[in-house]
């Protein structure tokens, strides 16, 4: 790490559900940045008099900056975590972000228990838990990784079933989805790369407690 590195501290949000959250916790912590909101097209936004340094990263790439020191912490959902799998410290649970990861299937293609699927196919941006999930169930199918709208593919024949976030339930619902298991219940996690936690060790703990405050204080988004 260098001096410079050591002079920031540098924190890693998410594009996409979790980012007006993110930015709002932080902010209520006292960490902000001057245009640091969605809309603005900058990647890096830095504040100098407190020494913050914010990245802005796609979802599924966010635990790789942090486990390679490119960002020292970062606020990211437990499924992407589960996902992919990298080396760092999950320091707290945020209490934000609630969603669920479910099993669904087109109402006309319901079945009664879900071996009735097997041999199946599952379209899904998540395969590892997805995988792990009918795995663990002893139920053999086939998986479609996709990155996106995932709901398109049992509409269009691509798979007979989906592996997806669910927060509302809107989208499943106006796609005629039917949720036949739950996956993965999930939320925001506060997460550290290992050697920042010990080389800004008080930095990091003062940011942690302070956000856990707002948690156990009963903060809803
Ligand atoms: C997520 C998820 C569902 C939707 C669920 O998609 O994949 O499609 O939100 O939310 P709801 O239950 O409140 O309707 P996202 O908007 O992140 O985009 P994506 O389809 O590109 O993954």
């Amino acid at each position: 790490m260098t001096s410079v590195d050591m002079e920031y501290l540098t924190i890693a949000l998410p594009k996409g559900k979790l980012f007006k959250p993110a930015v709002e916790r932080l902010a209520a912590a006292g960490y902000q940045a001057d245009s640091l909101s969605e809309s603005s097209r900058k990647l890096v936004i830095t504040n100098e008099a407190a020494k913050l340094r914010f990245i802005i990263t796609k979802t599924s790439d966010l635990p790789t900056y942090v486990e390679y020191g490119a960002a020292d912490i970062g606020i990211i959902g437990k499924d992407v975590l589960v996902e992919e799998k990298r080396d760092v410290y999950e320091l707290i649970d945020l209490g934000f972000g609630f969603c669920r990861m479910v099993v669904a299937v087109p109402k006309h293609l319901q079945r009664e228990k879900l071996s009735d699927y097997a041999h199946l196919r599952v379209a899904t941006k998540y395969p590892v838990i997805a995988e792990q999930f009918f795995r663990d169930k002893g139920v053999q199918v086939e998986f479609i990784k996709l990155n996106g709208s995932i709901e398109l593919a049992p509409m269009v024949g691509l798979a007979e079933l989906i592996v997806d976030l669910v927060e509302t339930g809107r989208t499943l619902k106006e796609n005629n989805l039917l949720e036949i298991a739950t996956v993965l219940p999930t939320t925001a996690r506060l997460i550290a790369n290992r050697v920042s936690f010990k080389m800004k060790m008080e930095r990091i703990r003062q940011l942690t407690d302070q956000l856990k405050q707002q948690t156990e204080s009963g903060w809803i988004q």
